[in-house]
């Protein structure tokens, strides 16, 4: 299956109503990938499901799965997520004992590997491996809930990952995740972002598929 071009949008379920899940996941199907948030009320002070409600997830999505992983220990758990098929795994850099390792085992099975920071977590130490990597999640919220303002700080950070990424020609995604809407995605786009999440902005929008579509536009329009 061909990957999508950028701009990416990738709808968080965290934000859909979890006891509609089938009827919530046929609504995004116009967007690229759908993106499921993994908490474990450890790493993040959330908790939301695991691998069995994920796996009728891929069961059921019409879009390939973007798993983002808010747990700790990410080394032993992480793998079981591309074992049942997700088409991206994403772990935080700041619960991984071996970030490079876990990478290559996850696309080992077969899926492509994430590595997400939190706002105040530093990338620099991230240039010199970006090829172990399909995507970089730069956090712009602090993990755990959705509905939060986005945090202009880390744009600089962004803007330095995707300098340094086409300085060396990395062939890496770059995405934003928290408070992404009509009103935040320019920046980001325009501070080097090619895969957006969006939670609140896209299910509650009255109209779903013009709500993608109007941030696909302007992501597009304002490309780093
Ligand atoms: C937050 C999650 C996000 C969240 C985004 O920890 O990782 O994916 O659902 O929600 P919005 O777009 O509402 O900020
Ligand atoms: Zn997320």
């Amino acid at each position: 299956m061909p990957l999508p071009d950028a701009p990416r949008i990738n709808p968080s379920i965290l934000a859909a109503d979890f006891v509609n899940m089938q009827a919530e996941l046929a609504r995004i199907a116009s967007a690229d990938f759908v993106h499921v948030d993994v908490m474990d009320n450890h790493f993040v002070p959330n908790l939301t499901f695991g691998p069995q409600m994920v796996e009728r997830i891929q069961a059921t999505s019409p879009v390939p799965l973007d798993v983002h992983l808010m747990i700790s220990d990410p080394d032993r758990w992480a793998p079981g997520y591309a074992e049942l098929g997700a088409a991206s795994v994403t772990f935080h850099l700041e619960a991984a004992a071996d970030a490079i390792a876990l990478a290559r085992r996850l696309r080992g099975i077969g899926s492509r590997a994430g590595v997400a920071v939190k706002p105040g977590t530093d990338v620099d130490g991230l240039f010199e491996h970006l090829h172990e990597f399909d995507q970089i999640l730069v956090m712009t919220v602090e993990p755990g809930f959705g509905g939060q303002g986005f945090m202009p700080e880390t744009m600089p950070k962004l803007r330095r990952l995707a300098d340094e990424s086409r300085r060396r020609g990395a062939d890496v995604w770059l995405q934003v995740d928290g408070g992404i809407g009509a009103d935040t995605i320019a920046q980001a786009a325009e501070a080097g972002a090619d895969t957006f999440v969006a939670g609140s902005a896209v299910f509650g929008a009255s109209d779903i598929d013009e709500a993608i579509r109007g941030l696909r536009q302007t992501a597009a329009a304002h490309r780093h």
